[in-house]
């Protein structure tokens, strides 16, 4: 038995979803065919999602329609607005997320029917209601009133909208919208690949997602986006950053929003869009969080040749536009639930159960002694 730790390289499934690949010493990232890069340029988060579920680009009147039936589906249920006011106010929005699509789920009386047009109407359902999900609790534990789903806006300005109470600016919901874009799907990331085990076994969309929003959590995920900003917070001032990061990589610690499974030495192409971002966002709004950002960015590259990952510069960006620094992963999977309900459905589709090997490592043929004889 060949042990692959981490199943780093190993290739578990095909996929038509995702194409994460090094090409001549570059990497590239694209969505059903597309470059990220030319996403990125022109296009917006419904379109993307509608890309990944139905695996081609919508002509106008269907993505128009693809945005009304989300627009219908954004409103939430109120056992599940009653969930969001009985959860403790100390509950971290991911677990208030991951909690509330499992209640959605014991809601939907077709939550076992797994045909592609079923899965295709869930999938919908999910994509609208997280970012009510994540904008009303936000208020509800903020002592707010609800502001409820305003259909003449779209999907990213919409969410600053229910979030704050007022419209966003133009720059505000395209930063949004792009990295919703930029984080919607990733190939067999720890989360999809969560969301296609359970997927793997006929479980239910709502349980793979579960799955997948507990995964995305993790500080070695999309958690990692949250511990950037509390990096900024402790560095405080650009000056401090080498420091900062010399004495952390010296004490063998990880630094957070650096390194990835698959673009080793390369730069992922999410962050060069995102510190692109974020630097026109630093010009035209408050420059302190990206200051900070570059000087980390060039301490962790001088001491340890690391590169920032996708969730860098996100921290920078949601910084700046004065999200919460617990909201940062919700937002994360905001993007993300497009690539998952993708993912799942592709797995339904030409299934086969995921189950690796372990190499057993541990005692063997040990004798049992009866309790009484234990000494
Ligand atoms: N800080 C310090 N050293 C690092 C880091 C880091 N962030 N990332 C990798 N390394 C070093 C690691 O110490 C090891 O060095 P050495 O050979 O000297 O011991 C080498 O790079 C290889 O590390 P690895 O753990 O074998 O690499 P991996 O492919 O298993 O790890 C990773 C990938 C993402 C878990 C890791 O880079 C990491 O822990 N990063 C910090 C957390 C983070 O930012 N996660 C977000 C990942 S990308 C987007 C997402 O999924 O959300």
């Amino acid at each position: 038995m060949i042990v692959k730790e981490g199943l780093e390289d190993v290739i578990a499934c095909r996929s038509s979803i995702s194409r994460v690949e090094i090409e001549d010493g570059k990497a590239i990232l694209e969505y059903r065919g597309y470059n990220i890069h030319d996403l990125a340029k022109h296009s917006c988060y419904e379109e993307v999602a509608y890309l990944l579920l139905f695996g081609e680009l919508p002509t106008k009147s269907e993505l128009e329609a693809f945005k009304e039936e989300l627009k219908d589906l954004r409103e939430l249920p109120p056992q599940i607005i009653g969930l969001l006011t009985h959860l403790p106010p100390f509950t971290h929005p991911m677990v208030v997320l991951r909690t509330a699509v499992s209640y959605l789920g014991s809601m939907d009386k077709y939550i076992h029917y797994r045909s592609y047009e079923h899965s295709i109407e869930k999938a919908k359902s999910l994509i609208a209601k997280f970012p009510t999900i994540v904008a009303y609790y936000h208020r509800i534990r903020t002592g707010q009133n609800l502001v409820h789903p305003n259909d003449e806006l779209d999907h990213a300005e919409n969410f600053l909208y229910m979030l704050y109470g007022e419209e966003p600016s133009e720059l505000e919901a395209r930063c949004l919208d792009l990295d919703f874009i930029l984080h919607a799907d990733h190939e067999l990331n720890a989360s999809t690949f969560a969301a296609r085990v359970a997927a793997s076994t006929l479980a239910d969309m709502y349980a793979c997602i579960v799955a997948a929003t507990g995964t995305l959590m993790g500080p070695l995920h999309g958690g990692a986006a949250q511990k950037v900003i509390e990096m900024f917070r402790e560095i405080a001032v650009p000056w401090r950053a080498e420091e900062y990061v010399k004495e952390k990589l010296k004490r063998k610690e990880r630094l957070m929003g650096f390194g990835h499974r698959v673009y080793k030495n390369v730069m992922d192409p999410r962050t060069i869009e995102l510190k692109a971002l974020a630097k026109m966002l630093a010009e035209q709004k408050d420059s302190k969080w990206f200051e900070i950002a570059e000087a980390v960015e060039q301490a962790a590259y001088k001491y340890k040749k690391l590169l920032p990952n996708v969730d860098f510069y996100s921290a920078c960006i949601y910084a700046t536009l004065g999200i919460p620094d617990d909201l940062f992963i919700p937002i994360f999977a905001i993007g993300r639930i497009a690539g998952w309900t993708a993912h799942i459905i592709e797995q339904y589709e030409n299934n086969r159960l995921l189950r690796p090997r372990a190499l057993y490592v541990g005692p063997k043929n040990r004798k049992y002694i009866p309790i009484e004889e234990r000494g």
